[in-house]
């Protein structure tokens, strides 16, 4: 009898050390890793100055993730900037986009953002939603933008933009909403955009684009789902 409870109790506070080995080695390699990063994340927000310009210090006692505009995962990841209409007048380059690994969502409308449109913005690899749509931006649309593989609405209308469509934009296979209207895009439309099946609605209208309609567009158009194109002022050669 006494030996049967004594392997009882034997095995019982075997599994409980094993249960705490493994919740210890669970935890400690995931919560100092991700803290660090998430420390990393704070610090590239708070380096932009812009959420200190709306709330002054009253930032520095909360966590980021509180942030007006600032989504985070559970394990305290900033997935999601979210920011239209707050007034930042300031570069977009600003924000470190190396310090956002696991940004979805990048909404940065009507925030009167000028520069240009950084390289390293193809490192938000997780992205798959990017909105610039009405800011002051110039320069090209980076060839980067192609690494979004995520992405399924990219907005970047209503700019200053200038330069080619570039080609890599054909990897963006999930890609339904491409909104290029209103900016100053020269060159042709490249074929690679008719690559893009699951493509919804394409807005081009209102650049200074040239020569004719890809023929690869038009097999987008025979798809059965409802689908968009807007080309006014293209200039046919
Ligand atoms: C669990 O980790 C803590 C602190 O890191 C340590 O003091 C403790 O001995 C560990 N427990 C086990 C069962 O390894
Ligand atoms: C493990 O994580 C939990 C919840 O995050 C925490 O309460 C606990 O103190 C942590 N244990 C160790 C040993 O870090
Ligand atoms: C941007 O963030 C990365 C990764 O967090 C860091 O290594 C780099 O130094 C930062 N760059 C600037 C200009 O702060
Ligand atoms: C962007 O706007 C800010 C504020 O108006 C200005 O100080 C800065 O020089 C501008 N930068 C560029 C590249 O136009
Ligand atoms: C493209 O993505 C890869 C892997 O995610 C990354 O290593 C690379 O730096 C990215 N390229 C650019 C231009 O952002
Ligand atoms: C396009 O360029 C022309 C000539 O440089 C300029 O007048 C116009 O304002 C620009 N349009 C946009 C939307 O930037
Ligand atoms: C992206 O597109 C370019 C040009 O269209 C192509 O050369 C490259 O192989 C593509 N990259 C990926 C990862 O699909
Ligand atoms: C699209 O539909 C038209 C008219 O029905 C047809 O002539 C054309 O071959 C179709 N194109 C493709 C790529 O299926």
């Amino acid at each position: 009898m006494a030996s049967v409870s004594c392997i009882i109790i034997y095995t019982l506070l075997l599994v409980s050390v094993c249960l705490a080995l493994a919740k210890n080695t669970t935890n400690s390699s995931s919560s100092s890793s991700s803290s660090l990063e998430s420390e990393s994340e704070r610090e590239a927000l708070v380096r932009t100055g812009w959420w200190t310009a709306w709330w002054g210090n009253q930032i520095s006692k909360e966590k980021h993730c509180s942030w007006s505009g600032i989504g985070c995962s559970e394990e305290g990841r900033v997935v999601s900037i979210d920011v239209r209409r707050y007034t930042i007048e300031d570069e977009l380059g600003k924000l470190n986009f190396s310090s956002f690994p696991y940004l979805q969502t990048l909404h940065l409308s009507y925030c009167k953002l000028n520069g240009s449109i950084p390289y390293q913005i193809g490192m938000l690899s997780k992205l798959n939603y990017l909105s610039l749509h009405r800011n002051d931006l110039c320069g090209t649309l980076p060839s980067s933008l192609g690494n979004l593989t995520y992405l399924e609405h990219l907005d970047v209308s209503w700019n200053h933009l200038t330069g080619f469509i570039p080609s890599e934009l054909g990897n963006l296979t999930n890609l339904a909403y491409l909104y290029l209207s209103e900016n100053n895009l020269t060159g042709s439309i490249p074929s690679d955009i008719g690559t893009l099946s699951n493509l919804i609605e394409l807005y081009l209208d209102n650049n200074r684009l040239t020569g004719t309609i890809p023929s690869a567009l038009g097999s987008l158009i025979n798809l059965s789902k409802p689908w968009t194109l807007v080309l006014i002022n293209l200039v046919a050669l």
